[in-house]
């Protein structure tokens, strides 16, 4: 299957607030797609659509063929075992281990035996290099190691999709060129596909993906480092060259 996931026409919304308006994009197989964007422009809630937790007002998002918007909620559950998603500042459970909280989606999901679990957690902590910390809980780690752990417990199921919210948030620039490497090193060895949030330019240029803005209830894809970097859309610029002034509006 070529692309994996799209959004056709797609608008969510809370109450009276639209937060995306009639969104179009389309990823494909293998695919790394970067998103970043102003504080509250949008990023998470399109991460959280395009894994079938938000449902949208209106339009289609179809995963590997599958219109989501069309299942009921046992069936999206379903289909959702094929995305993995770190979710923002990880949403780890404090009250497991790191063994456990990685545990977690394969005792939810999966049909494994006690032994296939086991190897498949070490194998994800080892991928992630917390294997030492497996009997450790949330607060006893790192920020940097937090983030490691959400990562781990978002390919635990070794999923197709994978999506990132903010994996370098809170690091210092050596490990959020670790973590950048690391999300490198999974893509390549589980052969997924990527959607990756980041605030940070050179994380999202260092992604090598195809870059897109979410703002203003848009999502603008700008394309690769260079094609970015020479964008004639102000927000773009704007965004990428970090000014406070011009078109984009910033949450307080
Ligand atoms: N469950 C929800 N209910 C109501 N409003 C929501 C919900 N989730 C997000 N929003 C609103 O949607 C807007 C976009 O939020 P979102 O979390 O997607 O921003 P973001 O781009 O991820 O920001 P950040 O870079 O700070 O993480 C915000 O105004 C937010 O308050
Ligand atoms: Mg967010």
């Amino acid at each position: 299957m070529d692309t994996v996931i799209e959004l056709k026409n797609v608008s969510v919304g809370f109450g009276n607030d639209l937060i995306l308006k009639n969104v179009n994009l389309s990823v494909k197989n293998g695919d790394t797609l970067v998103l970043i964007g102003p504080s509250g422009g949008g990023k998470t809630v399109l991460l959280k659509t395009m894994a079938g937790i938000y449902h949208p007002l209106k339009g289609q998002v179809i995963c590997e063929g599958i219109d989501f918007t069309t299942l009921t909620q046992p069936e999206r559950y379903k289909l959702a075992q094929h995305l993995g998603m770190q979710f923002q500042k990880s949403a780890l459970f404090d009250s497991l281990t790191v063994y456990e909280n990685v545990a977690f989606p394969l005792k939810e999901h999966g049909h494994f035996s006690a032994a296939q679990m086991d190897e498949r957690i070490k194998e994800c902590l080892n991928a992630v290099n917390l294997s030492s910390s497996a009997h450790l809980y949330p607060h006893e780690i790192s920020g940097g190691m937090r983030q490691r752990l959400g990562i781990a417990r978002a390919i635990a199921m070794k999923p197709n999709i994978v999506l990132y919210d903010d994996p370098t948030a809170g690091l210092d620039p050596i490990n959020t060129d670790k973590a950048v490497e690391l999300i490198i090193d999974l893509k390549q060895k589980y052969n997924a596909t990527i959607i990756v949030v980041t605030h940070s330019m050179n994380a999202a240029y260092r992604l090598n993906g195809t870059i897109a803005l979410v703002a203003n209830q848009e999502v603008l894809v700008t394309g690769d480092q260079e094609q970015t970097k020479a964008h004639p859309d102000p927000r773009v610029q704007q965004f990428i060259q970090g000014k406070l002034q011009g078109p984009l509006t910033f949450e307080s």
